[in-house]
């Protein structure tokens, strides 16, 4: 199944280089550039991704913007079959892209494996939500001064082509986020997978393929964001950017993509505000599972917690007990290992040892955790953490927490609407009524009552505000942030 189904994605050396897709056949490209996937896990070359050129980005650019007319001319219910084959073919292929992924970025098998499905459920059920995606039609007598006489009719239209840009910590989800719905909606999207992650972005862009996208619709280039990244966003040919990433990537972006659509999702470092009335041993799994989870590379991840001292001093001991049975870290391949394996790369570890080292050097405390061993870092628990600290002001992908006393929850909200994040924040209180009048002072796109910080279940909506995001994601809020209204008006003279 492998061979027959992704064997020309690869020239097939050992470890291979990866080709790019143009739309029709999978090529080698002229610029002779490459760069290794290096394993986290073991450091071992996983394979190559190559740096294509402006050339060949020219020229997948014009096949997407020429095959797009009879895309979006073709019947929504065609373009909704190819989509429900795409999620089989990504259910039957699910223990190969996991055995990538875990390779790749250090995912776990247990979480790979439930973003594989995940990845199917969301794709099927785009392709359901879209066929219920309706227009309107308007009267002119409804405003006050217009006579009856004249009808618009609302329609949803294509863009055009769309820029895709995905992340490396869910290189298959967030791929299939942008390009599912922006294909259902009669784009063609040019992707640009991550280049750690690249490889399971890849062997998706080959399954949407297989499962009938026509010739040119949608194609697929590689190379880093440096290489590749500004040249794509501000490509004539692009009406539209959707991008996941850190907020800087964002941010520099969103300057170069003039008057294009936008649709991002940035890093959130997001809070957890606990309430003298919570419910600690909830409130304790909540923060293991929401800082820990994935070594913390989530852009929901918790970052830090808001507390008086007197809760602070209540729940770590419930929190210290609670990562003594929830976290383990360890090979993402091993079934023993709970939530933490490595970090997507040494580089970025040594990064985060470095934050932690700073804020120890300006009065923070390490209860548990610390210490770095290549890409793994351990589950880290710092106090005494001040808000301007690197460990909270910048976005740290791992797993780290940091306990920040306050003295009133008008402080808390201060601190959280004083950060250039706001992605999501959660509360944990016993009273749920207490916790939506705090949630009415948090500057963020969604608040968690009694829950840690994420994106699913995702037909929700799903949005960053300030440097976390541009738009609102979520099943039916992506289908129609990747189209746009076409009023046609008929003028009736009475
Ligand atoms: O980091 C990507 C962001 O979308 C997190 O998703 O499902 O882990 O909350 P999730």
């Amino acid at each position: 199944m492998n061979e027959e189904m992704f064997g020309p994605i690869s020239d097939q050396a050992t470890p291979p280089v990866y080709r790019y897709f143009n739309g029709k056949d999978w090529l080698t490209s002229s610029s002779g550039k490459t760069s290794e996937i290096i394993s986290p896990v073991d450091g071992s070359v996983v394979g190559s991704l190559q740096a294509v050129t402006r050339e060949e980005i020219d020229a997948v650019m014009d096949k997407a913007a020429h095959a797009q007319v009879a895309w979006e001319k073709m019947p929504l219910n065609h373009r909704v079959k190819i989509m429900h084959l795409a999620a089989d073919w990504i259910r039957q292929n699910q223990d190969y892209l996991i055995s990538l992924m875990v390779r790749e970025i250090g995912k776990s098998h247990g979480e790979s494996k439930s973003e594989i499905a995940r990845t199917a459920d969301l794709v099927d059920y785009y392709a359901n939500e879209a066929q219920s995606i309706k227009g309107e039609t308007l009267d002119s007598d409804n405003f006050p001064g217009f006579d009856k006489g004249r009808i618009a009719l609302i329609e949803r239209a294509a863009y055009g082509v769309v820029v895709a840009i995905a992340p490396f910590n869910y290189p298959v989800n967030l791929s299939a986020s942008k390009i599912a719905p922006a294909l259902l909606m009669g784009n063609s999207v040019v992707f640009k997978p991550p280049t750690q992650g690249g490889i399971s972005g890849l062997h998706l862009v080959r399954i949407f393929e297989k499962a009938g996208v026509p010739e040119g619709v949608l194609g697929c280039v590689t190379g880093t964001g440096e290489e590749i990244g500004d040249y794509l966003v501000s490509h004539p040919r692009a009406a539209m950017v959707a991008f996941t990433g850190s907020s800087d990537t964002g941010y520099a972006i969103a300057g170069k993509a003039s008057m294009k659509t936008l649709l991002f999702e940035c890093g959130g470092n997001n809070p957890a505000l606990i309430l003298p009335d919570a419910d600690y041993n909830l409130t304790a799994s909540e923060l293991v599972k929401g800082a820990f989870s994935y070594s913390g590379q989530r852009c929901t991840a918790i970052k830090y917690v808001l507390t008086t001292p007197a809760v602070r001093d209540e729940i770590l001991p419930v929190l210290l007990r609670t990562m003594d049975s929830l976290v383990k870290m360890g090979d993402p391949r091993s079934p023993d290992t709970k939530l933490v394996g490595p970090v997507v790369s040494e580089k970025a570890a040594e990064y985060i040892e470095s934050v932690i080292n700073e804020a120890v050097a300006g009065g923070a405390k390490i209860v548990r955790g610390g210490k770095r061993d290549k890409a793994f870092i351990e589950a880290t628990v710092l106090t005494d953490v001040k808000p301007d600290m690197k460990i909270v002001s910048e976005e740290i992908f791992g797993p780290v927490l940091s306990f920040i006393t306050v003295a009133s929850n008008e402080e808390m909200a201060n601190i959280v609407n004083g950060s250039r994040f706001g992605l999501q924040a959660c509360i944990f209180t016993r009273d749920e009524g207490s916790g939506i009048i705090l949630a009415a002072l948090l500057n963020v796109g969604t608040v968690q009552i009694n829950g840690s910080p994420q994106r699913g279940p995702d037909h929700f909506p799903f949005l960053g505000v300030k440097r976390s995001g541009i738009g609102v994601q979520g099943v039916r809020y992506s289908l129609e942030a990747v189209s746009r209204l076409k009023p046609v008006v008929l003028n009736k003279p009475q």
